[in-house]
């Protein structure tokens, strides 16, 4: 099977790359990248634990095929923190205590950073709509909703301005 040659800008560092055309986004980052902190949860698009963002829009990477996205823009959760410093959305799961196995959070919090980059100031049914593609198989999702609301206080989509709750 003939590889094909892409072009993806990673968490702000240009790869290049030959994949098949077969290979999914998802097995892209966590194979080929080596970034394991975007889950697959089901493989049918149905739980959100591989959420990232593709040019500044929310996708499932289970859905995308690699060649797809050639040329275009990728953030992954390893991408949303700078020099140690954890975003906003990452210190609100922290603050308040929005995960519990933390399977979901990494597609968790990638589906916030969406929703806070459309929306700065959401309110709580904008949360829970901005959230709804997400599973969490531990039903955390008030103390999500919670982490959410933290995080659109204390930095939005943007790094954390590092206040408690
Ligand atoms: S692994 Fe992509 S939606 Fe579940
Ligand atoms: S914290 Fe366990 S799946 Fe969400």
């Amino acid at each position: 099977m003939s590889d094909h040659k892409v072009s993806i800008r990673v968490n702000g560092r240009e790869r290049a790359d030959e994949v098949e055309a077969r290979l999914l986004l998802v097995h892209y980052l966590r194979q080929v990248c080596g970034l394991t902190g975007t889950h697959v949860g089901c493989d049918t698009s149905n739980c959100g634990a591989c959420t990232v963002l593709l040019d500044g829009q929310t996708v499932k990477s289970c859905t995308v095929l690699t060649v797809a996205v050639d040329g275009s823009d990728v953030v992954t959760v390893e991408g949303v923190s700078a020099d140690g410093e954890l975003s906003a959305v990452q210190q609100g799961f922290q603050a308040c205590h929005g995960l519990q196995c933390g399977f979901c959070t990494p597609g968790m919090v990638m589906s916030a950073l969406g929703l806070l980059l459309e929306n700065p100031d959401p309110d709580d049914a904008a949360i829970r709509a901005g959230i709804e593609g997400n599973l969490c198989r531990c039903t955390g999702y008030q103390t999500i909703v919670e982490s959410v609301r933290w995080a659109a206080a204390h930095g939005g989509a943007g790094l954390g301005q590092g206040a408690s709750r």
